[in-house]
């Protein structure tokens, strides 16, 4: 895996984001055993993506005023995204309803990756420098790759 240096964590969020988005595209278009391989990728994503943040990000916005207000709802949002990749998981992938709760995952994921971008990461940039960003950056790397194996073995069955 490749290394980052000196990268701030909104940098390393938005770059997983796009990832998110693109496996959703190729989602949308794929069917059978190819489906469920974006989708696995998509659930692998997801998963460390939201635990990370919960371990790193979300702390850090607890320590300001301008940003605490977000994080409960944030956090809510990873619920619903968690529950629905589990009913996901266990479906398959030429059932009709793998496609609507896909359709549902991307919506509801969608609107919270909006959400961070937009009004957290605003909030965020009026109370955190570039020094404290880059550092939560390097601990959002570091938690990251020891979340991995964890996240990747809970989605073989
Ligand atoms: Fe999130
Ligand atoms: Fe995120």
């Amino acid at each position: 895996m490749a290394k980052t240096k000196a990268t701030d964590i909104l940098s390393l969020i938005e770059a997983e984001h796009r990832q998110v988005e693109q496996l959703f595209v190729k989602a949308e278009k794929a069917k059978g055993s190819k489906l469920y391989e974006y989708f696995s990728q998509i659930y692998k994503i997801l998963s460390l993506h939201s635990r990370t943040e919960e371990l790193i990000f979300y702390p850090a916005l607890e320590e300001y005023e301008e940003t605490e207000q977000y994080v409960e709802e944030a956090e809510e949002e990873h619920e619903e995204i968690s529950f629905i990749l589990e009913e996901i998981k266990v479906l398959r992938p030429n059932n009709p309803e793998f496609s609507e709760k896909m359709n549902e995952l991307k919506e509801v994921a969608q609107y919270h990756l909006e959400q961070e971008e937009g009004e957290i990461f605003t909030a965020v940039r009026e109370c955190m420098d570039e020094q404290e960003l880059t550092e939560l950056g390097e601990e959002y790397q570091k938690a990251k790759a020891e979340l991995k194996p964890e996240v990747e073995a809970a989605l073989s069955f």
